[in-house]
């Protein structure tokens, strides 16, 4: 059902947008061109103008500047993993409040995922997308469309028509394709039409009842475990699948240890395949659902948080380029979908606002490099989508720009997202890297209070 639209947070903020702008003085990270250099950045009329980490760019007259010493200016951050929730949901997000949590945590470009109500299936949910995100988004929206009709796993949906109405991909996540002939089928799909199967890769006759990681925590709090078994089966089925077909094959919210191997392995054999790891598989482990007090709801995901050592094979994985990508599987939920027992609240973490914070902390604590961070964020997940003018500070590239302030110190209070959905486990901690200003295209669509325009006339005479 269709429901009555909110009026958009931040309209008349969008309504001043400056013409051109100079963002003064920031470590410009740009893995597309190995740039990482203290420099300015100009862009103008949407695209990317002048990058220059060699002298200081003269401004023209009247042109606003921030002034980004000490922040990172990078390209704006591209998810190729969330859940937007519209059609069907909007009591949990909507295209409107998903696409301003996306502004808040620095992207500018998201793939939402096809389980909708109705789902992706058709051409007409993928222009009823389309154009509620061009009337009331404030990023990029790159629909993914269903692997099978309704996403019920017996017949494949209609690709073609998916693939002309603008799909970037096609999934049925949340859901598994349990069906070989069906994976096997939309690989060939995938080889002849160049757009990626992204699986959810879970054996749920393995996983069945499970809601969390299968092992000695979930002994101790007497709940059901979903074993790793149950994602590397599926993980090894589907290497062999793009192995006999040539098919573009993309592994979703990669968890564990076992995974990372057969993707590395079958990587090295030259079988065409790429993968994905979200910031909270990356930094929390199992123990998670034990605290503050126990049976917390909000670390219940799926694939379930699991153990150190995987934690560790999923950061080594991802700096050896076995993972391509950090997606954040944003996944908002209403307080009646998580206020409940474990066993029956709703998988899912809300992840764009916290994103950039939680993976900061690895790099503070020196486990993974910024530059390869923000590559991770920004030029891989351009080139799975395989859009040079995206993910890039090249000049004429689409303006897309986050300017981050790495060392800012933040408390998380769900309260204050702008996403529907509060629920993630971080509520409370304090996050150490934040967005300060997000800029996509021709808008500035999220700017911190910090962060003033100035004019470049104050600048010559400050
Ligand atoms: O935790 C999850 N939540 N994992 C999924 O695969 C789906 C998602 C959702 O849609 O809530």
């Amino acid at each position: 059902m269709i429901q009555q639209r909110e009026v958009p947070l931040i309209k008349e903020h969008l309504n001043r947008q400056p013409k051109s702008l100079l963002i003064r003085g920031g470590r410009i990270i740009d893995p597309s061109q190995q740039v990482d250099a203290i420099g300015d950045l100009f862009i103008a009329d949407g695209k990317v103008r002048w990058l220059s980490t060699q002298g200081t760019f003269s401004a023209p007259e009247n042109c606003p500047v921030v002034y980004a010493r000490g922040m990172v200016v990078c390209p704006g951050f591209i998810d190729i993993h969330c859940h937007l929730r519209e059609p069907g949901f909007e009591e949990k997000e909507t295209i409107a409040t998903g696409t301003r949590a996306a502004a808040k945590g620095g992207f500018t470009t998201v793939c939402c995922m096809p389980n909708t109500d109705p789902p992706v299936d058709s051409g007409a949910t993928v222009e009823y997308i389309l154009s509620v995100a061009a009337n009331e988004g404030v990023v990029r929206v790159l629909p993914v469309g269903c692997v099978t009709k309704a996403r019920a796993g017996s017949e494949l949906a209609d690709f073609s028509e998916l693939s002309t109405s603008g799909v970037i991909a096609f999934s049925d996540d949340g859901n598994p394709i349990a069906d070989s002939l069906l994976m096997r089928r939309a690989l060939e799909y995938s080889r002849d039409s160049g757009l990626p199967v992204i699986d959810h890769c879970e054996d749920t006759s393995l996983s069945k009842a499970g809601v969390m990681n299968e092992g000695t925590v979930a002994n101790r709090l007497g709940l059901k475990g979903i074993p790793a078994a149950a994602e590397e089966s599926m993980v090894a089925r589907d290497i062999e699948l793009a192995r006999v077909t040539g098919g573009r094959l993309h592994i979703a919210h990669v968890s564990t240890a076992g995974s990372v191997a057969l993707i590395r392995r079958a990587k090295e054999g030259g079988i065409p395949l790429t993968a994905e790891v979200t910031p909270h598989h990356l930094t929390m482990t199992e123990e998670r659902v034990t605290s503050p007090s126990g049976y917390d709801t909000n670390a219940k995901v799926n694939p379930p948080l699991r153990t150190a050592r995987d934690v560790q094979a999923l950061i080594a994985g991802l700096k050896e380029g076995v993972i391509d990508a950090i997606a954040t599987d944003h996944a908002p939920h209403t307080d009646a979908d998580k206020r409940c027992e474990f066993e029956n609240a709703a998988f899912g973490i809300s992840g764009f606002e916290t994103a950039l914070g939680s993976l900061m902390e690895l790099v503070h604590r020196g486990e993974l490099d910024l530059v390869t961070l923000v590559s991770k964020l920004t030029h891989e997940p351009a080139s799975f989508l395989r859009r040079d003018d995206l993910g890039t500070l090249k000049a004429d590239a689409t303006a897309d720009v986050t300017i981050f302030d790495p060392d800012a110190e933040w408390a998380v209070d769900p309260l204050a997202f702008a996403s529907k959905g509060k629920n993630t486990p971080l509520a409370g901690c304090v996050l150490k890297g934040k967005v300060m200003a997000t800029i996509c295209g021709r808008k500035v669509v999220y700017k911190d209070d910090a962060i003033k325009l100035e004019t470049a006339r104050r600048e010559a005479g400050a």
